[in-house]
């Protein structure tokens, strides 16, 4: 469990200003840190993801096979974020490639959205929660700067939130996703869409009018022609 030494230290009140020279070398700065990640730490998403695999901050760093840091087009136009990686992401290291992913694949395919080329996939926290409980507040906030790091390297103009726990962990909004899924939010200049999460459309399959697996075509549509109104 992090201390509140850690928890201060990710502050992310500087985003969207000029990125300072990284204070310290990734390399130097030790896995259970008591000093900060300022934004513009890391060069590479390898270099992140190296640091991932050693870290302590929280933890879940304890029982983890590996770190998940995410997949997909590092200049992707969208960023999806998950919520933690399950036993499948766990064993591979790579995000939702279990059944959740398997429709999530799906479900961007069905707007002509394709993995490789438009969307990077990353989760609120990288390692894998016990027995895939929700991550704990702790936990988010421990892992929250990796996220805002991959964020700023991606620099997408879409994120899609999937899920009550990546709304909260990115931008604070504790409304249950229900109410809050389909509408644009911005966020350090960024636009955000919340959705459900696919493991919960797993467990409401009904396509009729107005069930969750057609609110999520609804808001993929949504999706779908803002990026090409933004692309153009
Ligand atoms: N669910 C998530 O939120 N993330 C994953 O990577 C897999 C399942």
């Amino acid at each position: 469990m992090p201390n509140q030494d850690q928890l201060s230290l990710f502050d992310d009140s500087t985003l969207g200003q000029p990125e300072p020279a990284a204070a310290t070398a990734p390399d130097l700065i030790p896995t259970d840190a008591k000093i900060p990640i300022p934004p513009g730490t890391y060069q590479t998403m390898n270099q992140l993801a190296e640091h991932c695999n050693s870290c302590h901050r929280c933890d879940l760093g304890n029982s983890r096979t590996h770190a998940v840091i995410g997949r997909g087009n590092l200049q992707a136009p969208i960023l999806i974020v998950g919520e933690g990686p399950g036993q499948n992401e766990d064993e591979t290291g790579l995000p939702f490639v279990g059944k959740s992913g398997q429709l999530l694949e799906k479900i961007l395919a069905s707007v002509n959205l394709n993995t490789e080329r438009d969307v990077y996939i990353a989760n609120m926290v990288k390692c894998r929660p016990p027995s895939n409980r929700l991550p704990t507040p702790n936990e988010i906030a421990a892992c929250k700067p990796y996220l805002l790091e991959q964020i700023r390297m991606v620099d997408p103009k879409i994120i899609l939130l999937t899920g009550a726990t990546a709304v909260r962990g990115i931008t604070g909004d504790k409304r249950g996703i229900t109410k809050i899924r389909g509408t644009w939010i911005e966020w350090e200049g960024r636009l955000c869409m919340p959705i459900f999460h696919p493991a919960y459309l797993l467990r409401n399959p009904s396509r009729e009018p107005g069930a969750p697996k057609w609110l999520m075509w609804q808001d993929m549509q949504a999706v779908r022609d803002k990026l090409d109104e933004i692309s153009k």
